[in-house]
């Protein structure tokens, strides 16, 4: 079975855990995509709230009745991908999100669920967080500030670049989140203690959040070999 197969099968998986009536948050990135998609093909009930802009545009495209946080600031459940999923002693799960840039606007979604899955192919499953660079999002002018302090926490961070190249319109030069902010990647290898990681980049000024999602995550869908397996933290 392909990544994409594996994506594709729990994305569908995912889509019996919604029933009609619920409000629910749709996430951001390919796994999330092909839930948005699926999700849209059942023609069920619901009110849904994106954590991005694409992930909005999407499911509006697709007719499904999608608002803002400030209209439905309660949600039955959250459905989105990671980049990595790993159990943490003491804590259920700890993800590592980010990678599509989206980590801000889901983790804000997320806090506001009742339930959080997390829908993955298994390859995301790991067993100490921190292979996959951990994105921190960074208000612009604080740029100089954090990239230092960062480093000096042995965290390796690197400005995360747009995407450029094929339409002449292309934009180069650094990313933006949707929320106007720069993302900077640390590639700082395992990551021992995550809760002692993440307070130690939240105490810095001009961070404005990172993708060490601890303890939010109430199931796990992981596709493989064998099919969906349920994983509980
Ligand atoms: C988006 O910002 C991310 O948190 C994604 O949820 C994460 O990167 C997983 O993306 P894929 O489903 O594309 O692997």
């Amino acid at each position: 079975m392909t990544q994409d197969e594996a994506k594709l099968l729990v994305a569908k998986r995912a889509v019996e855990f919604v029933k009609d009536g619920m409000v629910v948050g749709l996430g951001t990135g390919t796994t999330a995509t092909l839930f948005i998609r699926e999700l849209a093909g059942r023609g069920l009930k619901i009110r849904c709230v994106a954590s991005s802009d694409a992930s909005h545009a999407l499911a509006a495209s697709l007719g499904m009745s999608v608002a803002m946080l400030t209209e439905l600031p309660e949600l039955d459940v959250y459905i989105d991908g990671a980049d990595e999923i790993a159990r943490v002693p003491g804590l259920g799960f700890g993800l590592i999100k980010g990678g599509g840039g989206a980590l801000l606007r889901e983790k804000i979604v997320a806090s506001a669920a009742k339930s959080f899955i997390v829908v993955a192919d298994s390859t995301k499953l790991v067993e100490v967080l921190g292979k996959f660079p951990l994105p921190v999002e960074v208000i612009k002018m604080a740029l100089p500030v954090v990239q230092p302090r960062l480093a000096a926490l042995g965290l390796n961070p690197k400005l995360r670049q747009a995407k450029s190249g094929g339409a002449p319109s292309a934009i180069a030069g650094p990313y933006l989140t949707d929320e106007g902010n720069y993302i900077l990647d640390c590639a700082c290898g395992r990551i021992d203690d995550p809760q002692r990681t993440a307070a130690a980049i939240r105490a810095i000024v001009g961070v404005v959040e990172h993708g060490l999602f601890l303890g939010m995550a109430t199931l796990a869908l992981v596709a493989g070999e064998n099919g969906v397996s349920e994983v509980r933290p």
